[in-house]
């Protein structure tokens, strides 16, 4: 017997049951719809279909319903098609015939769009707090190697010298922007569809501004229509967690290249690296190769809710009952590989004798070419005259450093001092300009990044 078998004659077909039933899925808002339906009969009191008795007695029911959900004793029964008809069933055994009054005006459109938003906005703090979690890591790792050197890569060949508190930072930044953007989503979230009824809004008097307040939602939604089918907020959802996750990726690409033994710039902790059921000697980044795996995952259930939606037409559609399933796959995956990354992050070991070796002198041609300019030499000439040297560096199989005096001026390079130029340090330390890599410049960063971590 389902809550809406009145229109129709004997039971629904087990195969047709088998797909229709959301319950596996939709039970997750178990919390999000009791709290929105004891809201509910707050409203239809205050709207007068409901007698302070009726209420007082469905309210109770609701409640002792939550405590069952939060002590793990509720029980399902079989004809449960999703989690709002296991609660009214549930509510209907606990105090009779007046359970029956809590649909009064409400249809589970609005009432699964509600409960979806209250879980949404329930569950975006922890992500933010996930995230922020993994930045901290970062900045106390970058403040530990201010002045650690490496090379700087741009497509993935040696370019110049930067700190490693710098690299550790510029993966800070993309994280503080998926933070933002979370936030910035929460407003959008945060409009109540509850009083749209089934699209055509409720029949009865609903003050749906104290329901919005009651419920910790910002108003309520401005047309039921719109109300009971827009799940834009889904999909801003999914986008901010799948730019989390290509985020995580890129970092997780990085990680997995230097911990190699060619590369060598880190190792990974024993507890958060595997090994080889074949080989002894292998010791495996396989979180960080998770991590880039996943975010596959992340950017297909972004593809699959955009899919969902299109062509839709308004109103409410079951095509959308297919997203609750999207978003809570998503949204564990991100919460499995953000501590398992945070953790891996914080307690690598670094070898900067690895990274400061890995430095060539031929990354600072363009602090020499820099020291030209700075004695009056127009950069494209100056530019000229380094390429020339590491031309003839190259062909003589030596370091650019090691070139002889009459080499340098040969090749028209004169006049500088080259113990300066070719110490990396000095190099990094000249970059001192807001947004650098020097020491300096990179502190103003991690100032600026801890006051954005406080109260997080
Ligand atoms: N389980 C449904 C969902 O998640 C609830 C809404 C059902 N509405 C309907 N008209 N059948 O979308």
């Amino acid at each position: 017997m389902t809550l809406w078998s009145g229109r129709f004659s004997g039971k629904m077909d087990e195969r047709a049951w088998r797909l229709n039933a959301s319950l596996a899925v939709d039970q997750r808002l178990a919390d999000q719809d009791v709290r929105a339906s004891i809201a509910w009969a707050g409203a239809l009191l205050r709207a007068g279909v409901l007698s302070q008795d009726e209420h007082q007695a469905i309210r109770a029911g609701l409640e002792t319903i939550a405590q069952e959900f939060a002590e793990g004793r509720f029980v399902f029964a079989e004809g449960d098609e999703d989690i709002h008809t296991a609660v009214e069933r549930r509510l209907g055994e606990l105090i009779g015939l007046t359970a029956g009054k809590l649909h009064t005006g409400r249809s589970r459109n609005d009432q699964v769009a509600t409960d979806f938003r209250l879980w949404m906005l329930d569950t975006l703090p922890l992500i933010q707090g996930a995230i922020a979690e993994l930045q901290s890591t970062l900045v106390a790792q970058a403040e530990q190697h201010l002045t650690t050197l490496m090379p700087g890569y741009t497509h993935l060949q040696r370019a110049q010298p930067v700190t490693l508190a710098h690299w550790l930072m510029s993966h800070f930044w993309p994280f503080q922007r998926d933070r933002e953007r979370l936030t910035d989503l929460r407003k959008r979230v945060a409009i109540l569809p509850l009083g749209s009824g089934a699209l055509a809004g409720s029949g009865f008097s609903i003050d749906r501004a104290w329901l919005a307040q009651t419920l910790g939602f910002n108003g309520p939604a401005p047309n039921s229509l719109d109300a009971v089918s827009d799940r834009d907020f889904v999909v801003e959802y999914l986008f901010c967690v799948a730019m989390v996750g290509v985020h995580l990726s890129k970092l997780s690409e990085q990680m997995v290249i230097f911990t190699t033994s060619e590369f060598g710039f880190f190792t990974l902790a024993d507890a958060f690296s595997t090994g080889s059921s074949l080989m002894p000697q292998k010791k495996n980044p396989d979180l960080f190769e998770l991590a880039r795996g996943k975010a596959s995952a992340l950017i297909g259930l972004l593809a699959g809710m955009l899919t969902l939606l299109k062509g839709l037409p308004s109103t409410y559609d079951k095509d959308l009952q297919e997203d609750k399933a999207l978003v809570f796959q998503a949204t564990d995956i991100l919460l499995t590989v953000l501590p398992a990354l945070s953790g891996a992050l914080g307690t690598i070991t670094v070898s900067p004798e690895r990274m400061r070796a890995a430095i060539d002198s031929a990354m600072l041609a363009a602090d020499l070419a820099d020291a030209l300019v700075r004695k009056g030499v127009p950069f494209r000439e100056a530019h000229g005259a380094v390429g020339r040297a590491v031309r003839l560096a190259a062909e003589r199989g030596v370091s650019l450093e090691a070139l002889l005096p009459e080499e340098w001026q040969a090749c028209g390079v004169s006049g500088v001092e080259m113990s300066e130029v070719f110490d990396p340090l000095r190099s990094v330390e000249r970059r001192a300009a807001i947004g650098g890599t020097a020491p300096t410049a990179v502190q103003i960063q991690i100032q600026e990044a801890r006051k954005l971590l406080e109260g997080t």
